[in-house]
């Protein structure tokens, strides 16, 4: 699939904008505080139904302003949808999926897939294991829309099951209540990491083959979960289980529960080295765009249609030779590039356009 054009009334420094944009790479040119993320952002919008920067949403809406729109075009492979988000700072916003108001947010997951990529997302790979849950689950969530429930369920149980332990005088009482949550948590928790290590076991080799080809073969790449590790759903519903019950002392103790899904991680090595505390930032960076470009690929495979590719300013970390495999990489989806200069030659097909104080014109 491919996004037409985006339309903008009152995003973030924008007025009124309106941008066709072209199937392959569409590179966004501009000086600083120009308004490039958050076109970027306008449209992760569409996608995911919140910023990937904030979750407070007036700060999307203009300042001088009390609302704002954002309506994207998206031709998919035998159709062409019309996704409109409504933002208020007075009510709820407002989700349309060609006129029609949608009722929750999972209808609008995985309508028009991007994989996002912005200096802060290297944060996968270096802040802590919660970055890297939140990259598999809105990655995950939007391929498989039984992962997005069972991750709002899970969160749900969870809140209670902590609940109970931190609000639970007597340890007596507690075992006699909590196994009801144990069952329904294990039960939740097991489809996660399912869905979870699948995922992985999907986006492994081709993250290793786009290493291996923008790094001119220096470099093996290798993400590994880290957590229960099994293919069979009931085999991992019952470890869970059991480790719910082996560490309800501890759990009783610290007041919230210390294992499960919420507490696993990703693994990620080049050439045998833990590049989490041990790779240079330029090797995170690219091992990060390396899984996105996978995903690309596995998205695809399972939806019948491309993702749409979004980049904030990637190119500026790496040096020529991997921006150059890097972009040869992507070339079949389109992309949405931001950058403050650039310098490659561009193929006849892209796309320029000018960012300047919330004005967009097309450049080439
Ligand atoms: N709600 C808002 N209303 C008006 N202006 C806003 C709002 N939110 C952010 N801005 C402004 O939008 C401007 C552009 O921000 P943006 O992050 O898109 O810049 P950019 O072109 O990506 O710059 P850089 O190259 O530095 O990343 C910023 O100066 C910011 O202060
Ligand atoms: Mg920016």
């Amino acid at each position: 699939m491919f996004i037409k054009s985006v339309s903008l009334h009152n995003f973030r420094n924008y007025g009124d904008e309106e941008v066709s944009l072209s199937e392959g790479l569409n590179v966004f040119r501009g000086n600083n505080a120009q308004g490039k993320t958050n076109f970027l952002e306008s449209i992760y919008l569409c996608s995911i139904g919140k910023s990937p920067k904030t979750s407070k949403e007036r700060d999307l809406i203009n300042w001088k302003e009390n609302s704002a729109k954002v309506k994207v075009v998206v031709q998919k492979k035998y159709y062409e949808q019309t996704i409109e988000i409504m933002l208020s700072s007075k009510d709820k916003k407002t989700v349309k999926i060609n006129l029609i108001p949608i009722r929750r947010i999972g209808d609008l997951i995985g309508e028009m897939p991007v994989v996002y990529f912005a200096p802060d997302e290297i944060g996968l790979i270096k802040d802590g294991p919660a970055e890297r849950r939140r990259f598999l689950d809105i990655d995950i969530s939007q391929m498989n829309k039984n992962y997005f429930y069972a991750l709002l369920k899970y969160d749900k149980l969870l809140i209670e099951r902590n609940n109970l332990l931190k609000k639970t005088k007597s340890f007596e009482t507690l075992l006699d209540t909590i196994d009801l949550w144990d069952t329904q948590m294990a039960d939740t928790a097991s489809k996660i990491i399912f869905y979870r290590l699948d995922f992985l076991n999907k986006i492994r080799k081709p993250a290793m083959d786009v290493h291996l080809l923008i790094t001119n073969n220096m470099e093996n790449l290798e993400i590994n979960y880290q957590g229960i590790k099994s293919n069979v759903l009931s085999e991992i519903r019952e470890k869970l289980y059991k480790s719910y019950k082996s560490t309800i002392e501890r759990d009783f103790d610290l007041g919230y529960t210390t294992v499960g899904p919420h507490r696993d991680d990703v693994e990620i090595k080049i050439n045998g080295v833990d590049i989490r505390n041990f790779g240079s930032q330029g090797q995170q960076r690219l091992a990060t765009l390396s899984m996105k470009v996978a995903e690309l690929e596995i998205f695809t495979e399972l939806s019948g249609e491309k993702p749409i590719l979004l980049l904030d300013d990637v190119l500026s970390e790496l040096d020529n030779y991997r921006s150059k495999n890097f972009l040869s990489a992507i070339k079949n989806y389109q992309t949405i590039l931001t950058t403050t200069k650039y310098t490659r030659k561009l193929d006849e097909k892209d796309s320029v356009f000018s960012v300047k104080n919330a004005k967009i014109e097309r450049v080439k």
